[in-house]
């Protein structure tokens, strides 16, 4: 497991209680990880382009390692957070998806729905999804064609 990654993590109003839940589980059950808050709360109706704007420069910047997006489907954080180049969103509600997706499509942007999963099986998804790395290899050569396509 890789250690001491860091986290960028948002939400709109409705992925914000789940988000805070699992910035919570990070906190406690995922020492070797630090994760920042770039906004959305439950109480604030909000876009969640904009947080996901936040978050999806963050780590296209390189200044983290990794994202995650709540918002109630975990679609709309997907669809915007996959026009920043760079970034690999999914939006998954299985912690065997999150593995194959960090193994075979090295997904660099996680996003989950704050009306979908329940906290336990987004915490598993989130400790799947951190936990594996990409495993290269044949891999590499079809994330290199993802990313061919954004140049042109
Ligand atoms: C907000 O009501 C809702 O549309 C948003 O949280 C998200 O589900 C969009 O994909």
């Amino acid at each position: 497991m890789e250690k001491n990654l860091k986290l960028a993590v948002g939400s709109d109003h409705g992925g914000a209680k789940l988000k805070n839940e699992i910035l919570e589980y990070i906190k406690k059950e995922l020492k070797d990880h630090s994760a920042d808050d770039f906004g959305g709360s439950e109480s604030v109706s909000s876009d969640y382009p904009d947080m996901a704007a936040k978050v999806c420069e963050k780590v296209a910047s390189g200044e983290y390692d990794m994202g995650i997006l709540f918002c109630g489907t975990g679609q709309g954080m997907a669809i915007y957070a996959n026009k920043v180049a760079g970034i690999r969103a999914v939006c998954v509600t299985d912690p065997t998806v999150a593995r194959f997706t960090r193994e075979h499509n090295d997904a660099n942007v996680l996003c989950i729905g704050g009306r979908i999963s329940g906290f336990e099986i987004a915490a598993d998804i989130v400790k799947t999804f951190i936990g594996t790395r990409f495993a290269g290899g044949r891999h590499q050569r079809r994330v290199d064609k993802i990313n061919d396509r954004e140049k042109r």
